[in-house]
């Protein structure tokens, strides 16, 4: 019997596999970190109110978990300022090779504790699955995935204990960012044919188990959930970004500063793309709040999360 999980595992992450050699994640397909700064930006909001619920620590932590390029960090630390950015540690933590980044630690493994906001950024869509054609005796399955004849599914439990390790070593948030599904959609069949996929050069190709291409299927995001537990909330990125003041500035009065205008609406593009209904924006957000901090202390209530 074919052993997926580890063979998607060797591909990625064995010496010489792909983003165990260090491919950028830039060089192959976009994700919002490489849109420009506001995600940061929102997200740096997010750490704010963190902050003030924890009670202002004199170190807060930003860790970006599986940080690829690292453009996610360099961008926090880069748009931070006050009082925050002084107490300001950020951590990019990746499997791949260290980069440099001014003012970013680079490890391997996340912290033990950290007292702020960890980011899994299109993270655990990278953490290999065991992939099983149905029906099936497995207990995740059985839960979260049920099978008819023939369908194919990934068995997300790896990625619900990566998960819950995370969010374990969190006082303050965790949150993680990826595209996923929902139990109602997966069993009323919207993916009989499972989610794998290959990406390579900026291109959709099939999922090869060679090193040549990034493996990445959808993420249960609802069972990510179940498996850390204590308070969450999993919305759209649209609907997040919006409760953090991420939108669009519209067009500046005419006679202003053309350089302006020019930037503004630069902006909205990129709002715009963060945002869209059939791309980026239909990304689930799943929001962990820990050690006395609450989500509603966070956003504001919004509707759930509808991929
Ligand atoms: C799809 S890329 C996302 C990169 C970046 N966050 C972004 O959104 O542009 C996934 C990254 O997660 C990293 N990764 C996967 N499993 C990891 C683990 N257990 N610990 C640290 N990094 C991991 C991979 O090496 C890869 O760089």
């Amino acid at each position: 019997m074919v052993d997926w999980e580890a063979r998607w595992h060797d591909a990625l992450y064995a010496p010489g596999g792909f983003f165990a050699r260090g491919e950028k994640p830039a060089r192959h397909f976009r994700t919002s970190p490489l849109v420009g700064p506001e995600l940061a930006e929102a997200l740096l909001v997010l750490l704010a109110g963190v902050d003030a619920a924890l009670g202002r620590p004199e170190r807060l932590d930003f860790v970006d978990m599986g940080a690829g390029g690292g453009e996610l960090a360099a961008d926090v630390r880069a748009s931070a300022t006050g009082d925050l950015a002084r107490r300001l540690r950020v951590t990019a933590v990746d499997v791949g090779p260290a980069r440099t980044l001014p003012g970013v630690a680079w490890v391997r493994e996340p912290p033990a504790v950290v007292t702020g906001l960890l980011v899994g950024h299109e993270w655990l869509d990278a953490v290999p699955c065991p992939v099983v054609v149905g029906p099936s005796d497995d207990p995740w399955l059985r839960t979260w995935w049920p099978l008819g004849d023939g369908d194919r599914a990934e068995v997300g439990a790896p990625r619900d204990a990566a998960w819950a390790d995370a969010v374990g070593r969190v006082r303050g948030a965790a949150l993680a960012v990826d595209y996923g599904h929902l139990l109602a959609d997966r069993a009323a069949g919207r993916y009989r044919a499972g989610t794998l996929a290959g990406y390579r050069d900026g291109r959709r190709v099939e999922p090869v188990f060679d090193g040549s291409c990034d493996i990445t299927a959808h993420v249960a995001l609802d069972a990510c959930a179940a498996a850390a537990g204590g308070d969450w909330v999993l919305v759209s990125q649209r609907d997040a970004l919006g409760a953090l003041g991420i939108t669009p500035t519209g067009p500046e009065v005419p006679g202003g500063d053309p350089m302006a205008w020019l930037e503004a609406t630069a902006r909205d593009g990129r709002v715009a793309e963060l945002r869209a209904t059939g791309g980026l924006g239909d990304f689930g957000w799943l929001l962990h709040a820990t050690a006395g901090v609450r989500t509603a202390d966070l956003l504001p209530p919004l509707p759930g999360w509808r991929p």
